[in-house]
């Protein structure tokens, strides 16, 4: 009797087990993660009880002093440890607090490469309960300045080998922005600070400075591109900071990890992702300049890496490199980023070994994320039962002609079946808030999308399309909007065509991104109608735009139109260029490509077609 309860109820478990196994293979998966989240959750919420109010610096201030000779940066084979960044950090303060009269909430804007000092000044103005605005560092002199406008900056802080585009614009500054240079010869109208860190003392700022009276206080400014118009600077509370520095945490690093930071700084990956990353984990930073597919694995070796972050390119430049003895010889265990496309990451793992690479997607200024935390190839996460508990989002139907979401009679958008590719949007509330950007209110009100499927609901447009599969992963499409991402990226077609147009032999042009086979993301196009009698001039158009723009942002190919098409929008007539590409076999119009070893325009030949074509002619 009890034997055969027994074969019964072991029968029934078995059966359990596989019946689960069929209808929810990613059941305990999907839990595991869950209960990560609502463990941090937990967490959080006790802190907000006990009235304790723990901010990133406070984090990073602990491990300071719980193990100040940890290694928290390496750069360039100097250690710094957190006792070091933690001094240094300080004299930026008290620097600052004795030569200005910088106080608490106002704005700093940072212009630095990736260095050390990029943390020193950071967590330095972080100590006096600033706002740091990150710009990016490959911004030039219009750009550059209405990144800076936008910000309103009391103060700017320059890194030693920027402050040549600073200069640029140093004259068109509102008289009121100080500007503070990381260097002892500083030009004029900067003053250095590197000169005077050395004469204050490291001695820790009163806590008074910084303590922070709400998570949903402002922290720092992000630049993103946005859907439309010029880049925007997205707000970021402290508690945004807090969330996107538990990605590392996560996916399951430790403080033992050494993780790898090749990603630009001023992105919210690299600061909040990466270093925000290894302080919630008090782990140590490999900080690199810049990315270098010939030195990566070589860094990787030397300073023993766990963990790196990547974007799609970054992985996709590693496989391009020529193979090499022991490739697989390293420690890196895990990878976290977003945008590899599925090709690409088969080959990095045939190629480099078994990497755990932790796909997850994310905007700087969104209020959703996923994760792949079951680890399917190509996905950026999954989303289940439990996940919609907490995010609520959708997928809707997008309309490519009027680059709009489609509505319904009744004026409702509705959502698109698994498989179809739909515009990613996520409710806004108070659970999932949206902090906007500075500025015009208008800026944040074109990221929103009101009474979407009844009246007064509100949510946050992400510009991306997603795919949905049958077992709920999520998969990347395109991005819709204004920009196109090149080189990790986001390019504003508005900005690129505003500098453009500002020549004078230009009636108008027309920017866009076109694919080209072996790269990520768009190359730049512009389509251009001339004034009439005016000569024409590929040189000038060169060098109006390589000395504007950044390097990832000036059109690749141009292409010469005679007239505009009468028909349709302005933006029916973007999709049926974008879909004409770059090809002179197609297009009868005159096509121009950058040719960055003659500096100049040339015409794109059928030559240089092919030569792209088969990824010959790097772009
Ligand atoms: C890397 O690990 C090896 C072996 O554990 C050790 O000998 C070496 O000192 C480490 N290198 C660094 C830069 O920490
Ligand atoms: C993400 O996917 C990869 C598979 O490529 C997997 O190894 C990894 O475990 C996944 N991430 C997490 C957090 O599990």
């Amino acid at each position: 009797m009890l034997l055969s309860w027994f074969t019964g109820f072991g029968a029934g478990l078995l059966f359990l087990h596989f019946l689960q196994k069929l209808l929810f293979p990613y059941f305990w998966d999907d839990l595991r993660f869950l209960l990560k989240v609502v463990r941090y959750g937990i967490k959080m919420e006790m802190y907000r009880l006990r009235g304790e109010l723990v901010t990133v610096l406070d984090k990073f201030l602990s491990h300071a002093r719980r193990q100040p000779q940890k290694a928290f940066i390496i750069y360039e084979g100097v250690v710094y440890t957190y006792e070091d960044v933690d001094k240094r950090s300080s004299r930026v303060a008290r620097a600052l607090l004795k030569h200005s009269s910088l106080k608490r909430g106002d704005v700093v804007a940072l212009l630095m490469s990736n260095e050390p000092d990029f943390v020193h000044v950071w967590f330095g103005l972080a100590k006096l309960g600033c706002v740091v605005a990150f710009l990016n560092s490959n911004l030039r002199s219009n750009s550059l300045l209405h990144c800076v406008r936008t910000c309103e900056p009391t103060a700017v802080v320059v890194g030693g080998d920027l402050l040549g585009s600073i200069e640029e614009i140093l004259p068109s500054l509102p008289k009121h922005v100080s500007v503070w240079g990381m260097k002892d010869s500083v030009p004029q109208g900067v003053v250095s600070l590197k000169e005077k860190l050395s004469l204050v003392s490291d001695e820790p700022v009163p806590p008074s400075y910084h303590v922070t009276s709400s998570l949903k206080s402002t922290c720092l400014y992000i630049f993103t591109s946005g859907t439309t118009g010029l880049p925007k600077a997205a707000v970021i509370s402290q508690l945004q900071v807090l969330k996107g520095s538990v990605g590392l945490w996560a996916f399951g690093c430790t403080a033992d990890d050494i993780v790898y930071v090749t990603l630009p700084l001023y992105h919210s990956s690299g600061a909040l992702l990466g270093i925000g990353g290894c302080v919630e984990l008090g782990a140590t930073c490999v900080l690199k300049k810049k990315f270098s597919a010939s030195q990566f694995w070589d860094d990787c070796k030397k300073y023993n890496v766990t963990v790196f972050q990547y974007i799609g390119e970054l992985c996709r430049y590693l496989c391009k490199q020529p193979q090499r003895e022991g490739e697989k010889d390293h420690r890196v265990r895990l990878a976290v980023g977003n945008g590899m496309n599925s090709e690409v990451w088969r080959q990095f793992l045939d190629r480099f070994g078994n990497i755990k690479m932790c796909e997850f997607y994310g905007a700087t200024e969104g209020n959703i994320i996923f994760m792949n935390h079951t680890g399917k190839i190509g996905s950026v996460g999954r989303t289940n039962f439990f996940y919609k508990l907490f995010f609520v989002f959708e997928l809707i139907k997008y309309d490519f002609q009027k680059d709009e979401p489609l509505r319904n009679e009744q004026g409702w958008c509705y959502c698109v079946k698994k498989g179809e590719p739909g515009l990613l949007i996520s409710r806004v509330n108070m659970k999932n808030p949206f902090f906007g950007y500075t500025g015009s209110y208008r800026h944040t009100q074109s990221k929103l999308l009101l009474d979407v499927f009844r009246k007064g609901d509100v949510y946050f447009n992400t510009g991306d399309l997603m795919v949905q599969d049958h077992e709920n992963f999520l998969y990347f499409w395109d991005r819709v909007g204004d920009t196109f991402r090149w080189k990790g990226e986001n390019v504003a077609t508005t900005e690129v065509a505003d500098v453009i147009g500002r020549l004078d032999f230009i009636q108008e042009a027309n920017v866009y991104g076109v694919p080209v086979p072996g790269y990520e993301g768009k190359a730049g196009m512009t389509s251009i109608i001339l004034k009439p009698n005016k000569p024409f001039d590929l040189q000038k158009i060169y060098d109006q735009v390589s000395s504007s723009l950044p390097a990832y942002a000036c059109p690749r190919f141009l292409r010469i139109q005679d007239k505009m098409e009468t028909t349709g929008t302005f933006k029916l007539k973007k999709l049926q260029l974008v879909e004409d590409g770059f090809n002179p076999l197609k297009i009868s119009d005159p096509l121009y490509f950058m040719d960055n070893l003659k500096k100049s325009y040339v015409p794109l030949t059928k030559e240089i077609y092919n030569q792209i074509m088969l990824e010959e002619l790097k772009l």
